[in-house]
């Protein structure tokens, strides 16, 4: 598989990658010859995903991490960079939410949560690279956001701490490519539409699944593997003077 890929010989951190999207990530860079960190809260799932990378003829390094927290973001960089010796992509797509509430009902806990799992999350990781990235002079940054972030879903509730947390990440993706753009660095965001990965089954109901699929202007729900063909875009020397930018993977559900 090396040598041949859209990445070959680049070493990438995704998080979230024990399911959904982030899993599709991780696997469609180790189909274009990335070497891939599979970080997730979720051991297990992480490791089921490093299996699968592995017997497709892929690299993978299994990182249990709560990237919430600084000491465990900064371990898995430190076990990335052991193995590789740099770390040339990191995705952030550690996100989402759980329940639909208005705003009476969110306690200041939840608040916290969510913002954190969606907007923390990108910056901690985000700073545990940029040092290694400037001093090389080179780096790709790329942070799963949603159209909850971008407006209101036209189709379908949206969830008041998800969307200020993707918000603000879409608002950091921006500042940030200002910033590291001298170094070669490049920070973008992609805003998956609505995909049914285990998570969103469970807090979508099926009419408003339904109604988002119709809805739209291609009548069609993404898949991840759809989000992950424009994440490895922004990831592959393709897109190396996009920077500060954030593409739409939605069959059209939000246009703006
Ligand atoms: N699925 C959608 O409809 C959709 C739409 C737009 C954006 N997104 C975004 O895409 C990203 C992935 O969403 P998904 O639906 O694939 O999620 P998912 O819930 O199916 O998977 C999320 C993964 O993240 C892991 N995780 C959760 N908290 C973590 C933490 N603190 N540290 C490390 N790992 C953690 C979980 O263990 C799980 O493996 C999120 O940022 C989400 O906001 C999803």
């Amino acid at each position: 598989m090396a040598g041949t890929g859209k990445l070959s010989g680049s070493s990438a951190i995704v998080t979230a990658a024990g399911q959904g999207i982030g899993e599709a990530i991780a696997k469609t860079f180790a189909r274009e010859g990335a070497s891939v960190a599979v970080a997730d809260i979720n051991l297990a799932e992480a490791k089921r995903v490093g299996a699968e990378i592995e017997a497709a003829g892929g690299s993978a390094l299994v990182i249990k991490a709560d990237v919430t927290r600084a000491q465990e973001v900064d371990d898995m960089v430190k076990a990335a960079l052991d193995r590789w010796g740099t770390v040339d992509i990191l995705v952030n797509a550690a996100g989402g939410f759980h329940r639909f509430s208005p705003i009476t009902e969110i306690s200041e806990e939840e608040w916290d949560r969510v913002i954190n799992v969606n907007l923390k999350t990108t910056f901690l990781c985000s700073k545990a690279v940029a040092k290694i990235m400037m001093e090389r002079k080179k780096g790709r940054i790329i942070n799963i956001v949603s159209g909850a972030g971008i407006g209101p879903n036209p189709h379908a509730p949206s969830y008041l701490p998800y969307g200020a947390g993707k918000a603000g990440v879409i608002g950091f993706t921006k500042l940030l490519a200002r910033d590291l753009g001298a170094y070669g660095i490049t920070v973008n965001a992609v805003a998956p539409g609505t995909t049914l990965t285990p998570r969103v089954k469970k807090v979508r109901d099926a009419e408003s699944i339904e109604r988002i699929r119709s809805m739209n202007p291609m009548k069609c729900l993404v898949e991840p593997e759809d989000t992950a063909e424009a994440v490895l875009f922004l990831a592959s020397a393709a897109s190396r003077y996009i920077t500060g930018v954030t593409l739409n993977v939605n069959a059209g559900n939000l246009i703006v």
